[in-house]
């Protein structure tokens, strides 16, 4: 397992990342898969690559993305402020509880950090204790509740990962 940035002409990968990102709770059924295109979900990937905060990396297993994790500072579920990036993450279900994710935050935390980014925010739902659990492994915050999510924030200045 290879983690690395995304190239330019992947970009259009990260459509099948943001649909395994939505949270789907135990024995719901899938939401469609046009529910991507909705603008709520779109600002998360459109024209990604355009700004500063857009940053991903993917980990790569026999040539083929499984997992991926991206910034932007963007008005979404988890926007704090117009200066603090907010992170959106997901593994293929095969692929998952081996660490990959964790890796993956760990590459852009860093990297945000470097770019001097003092802070990153995400929005995660309350249920999803596996997402969680993640993010309060990696010393993440909640600094909010909004509704039936969490807002959580982790702080980058001096820190490495
Ligand atoms: C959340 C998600 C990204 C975790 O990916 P992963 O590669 O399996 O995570 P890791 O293997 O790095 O797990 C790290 C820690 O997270 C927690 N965790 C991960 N999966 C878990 C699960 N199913 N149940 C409980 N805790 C879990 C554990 O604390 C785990 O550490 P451990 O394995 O030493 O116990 C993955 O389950 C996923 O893609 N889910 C669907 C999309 C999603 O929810 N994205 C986040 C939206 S905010």
């Amino acid at each position: 397992m290879t983690i690395r940035e995304i190239k330019s002409n992947e970009h259009g990968e990260l459509e099948n990342f943001l649909y395994e990102a939505i949270y789907i709770p135990d024995g719901q059924s899938k939401p469609p898969r046009k529910i991507i295109e909705c603008p709520e979900l779109q600002v998360y990937i459109k024209d990604f690559g355009t700004r500063d905060s857009d940053i991903c990396f993917v980990a790569e297993v026999d040539g083929k993305i499984i997992g991926a994790c991206w910034s932007r500072i963007m008005n979404d579920y988890g926007h704090i402020d117009d200066e603090t990036p907010s992170l959106a993450l997901s593994v293929l279900k095969n692929f998952r509880r081996k660490g990959i994710a964790t890796a993956l935050m760990k590459k852009i935390l860093s990297h945000l950090a470097e770019k001097n980014f003092k802070q990153v925010s995400l929005s995660v739902q309350k249920e999803n204790s596996a997402a969680v659990n993640l993010y309060r492994k990696l010393n993440f915050e909640i600094v909010d509740e909004r509704g039936e999510e969490f807002l959580m924030t982790k702080n980058l200045e001096g820190k490495k990962f």
